[in-house]
């Protein structure tokens, strides 16, 4: 017998994402993104996402389908995001979901989005070593978990205590003038700059600081203060130099943390997942941290990294074959999911 066909609806931000996955195959993976409408705002405004959502709902599954080679008979069951994000963005992809599930008499499965984000490296990886640690870090959480099953036993060991780290990449791109969202563009121009340049303060990192938390409000606020003084003293800013050493302090502190959180658990196993986890500069640092310390890196291919229906799917498919409760029919939308839920 062949492994049930998951399809996965991710809507909780700006991306619709609709995912196919059988066991830990990625099948096909169709986007539809309402980032450009949000574009003018500096950041995404919830009602024009979901109206996004709502027309790109239909089209896009049938693209996953068709781009599988399959169609709606074949799938065995459905994976949706059903938190944390955006409440009526995470609306229309459980009421999607539910409907989908409902007219093919199928289970559903409610997913937190932040799990997926894990999950979704099986895809290109294999199976995840449990128990591993996992550092997610997205445009709304920043956060180290230890995961000693990732169908149901996520456990987070710290987080951010302000902003998340993407949102200082989106922030800090706002501060130079960069498009939003400005994690890659901030990738892009820090690849011209020097990283030494400028010293930017690491938050969290004396020896009182909670060693598995982050905060990234203060880095933010001393890059804007150093900006603002060079735009009065009539100065140009180094755009490349600034980014660089922005980033540099961003990604110095996340693998150092996460790096830590391995050893102190005797834990050799790391996946880091989420939009930041596409940034050139943590993949490189983490990796050569990783190495010198003896533990198994594991990052998702940049595609995978920022939100999609694959990682909803694989989540599911974990889900199906860990033999997890469905959820009922009367499942709902949690902006504030807490990350321990992986599904509800
Ligand atoms: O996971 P994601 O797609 O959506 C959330 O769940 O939040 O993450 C989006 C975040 C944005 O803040 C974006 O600027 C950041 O990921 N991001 C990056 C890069 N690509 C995306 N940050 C730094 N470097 C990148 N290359
Ligand atoms: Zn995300």
């Amino acid at each position: 017998m062949t492994a049930p066909l998951v399809l996965g609806f991710e809507t909780s931000c700006d991306e619709t994402g609709i995912g196919l996955v059988r066991r830990q195959t990625l099948l096909s993976d169709a986007l539809a993104t309402s980032s450009p409408a949000h574009e003018r705002f500096g950041g995404v405004v919830p009602e024009i996402a979901s109206r996004a959502h709502l027309e790109a709902m239909v089209p896009t599954v049938h693209r996953a389908l068709s781009d599988a080679g399959v169609t709606l008979r074949d799938v065995d069951a459905i994976a949706v995001t059903a938190g944390p994000g955006l409440t009526g963005a995470l609306l229309v992809g459980v009421a999607a979901a539910k409907a989908y599930a409902l007219a093919l008499d199928v289970p559903l499965y409610g997913v937190n989005h932040l799990a997926a984000h894990v999950a979704v490296d099986e895809l290109e990886h294999g199976r995840l070593a449990e128990p591993s640690i996992a550092m997610l870090v997205s445009g709304g959480h920043s956060s180290l978990l230890l995961v000693p099953d990732l169908a149901q036993d996520v456990q987070e060991l710290g987080r951010t205590i302000d902003d998340a780290a993407g949102e200082a990449f989106d922030k800090v791109a706002r501060v130079l003038g960069l498009p939003f969202p400005g994690g890659p563009h901030v990738d892009r121009a820090a690849t011209e700059g020097d990283p030494r340049s400028i010293a930017f303060p690491r938050g969290l990192t004396g020896p009182r600081d909670a060693v598995y938390d982050f905060s990234f409000s203060g880095l933010k606020t001393a890059v804007a203060r150093w900006v603002e003084a060079r735009e009065r003293a009539g100065e140009p800013v180094p755009v490349a130099d600034v980014s660089a050493a922005f980033q540099e302090a961003v990604v110095d502190v996340l693998t150092a943390k996460a790096v830590r959180a391995c050893r102190d658990h005797g834990l050799d196993h790391l996946v880091i997942g989420g939009g930041v986890a596409a940034n050139s500069r943590l993949r490189a640092l983490a990796q050569e941290r990783c190495d010198a310390a003896g533990i198994v890196l594991r990052v998702p291919s940049r595609r995978l990294c920022t939100d999609n229906g694959a990682m909803v799917a694989a989540l599911g498919s974990r889900l199906v074959e860990a033999g997890v409760a469905p959820s009922a029919v009367d499942l709902g939308a949690d902006s504030s999911l807490p990350i321990e839920v992986v599904s509800r």
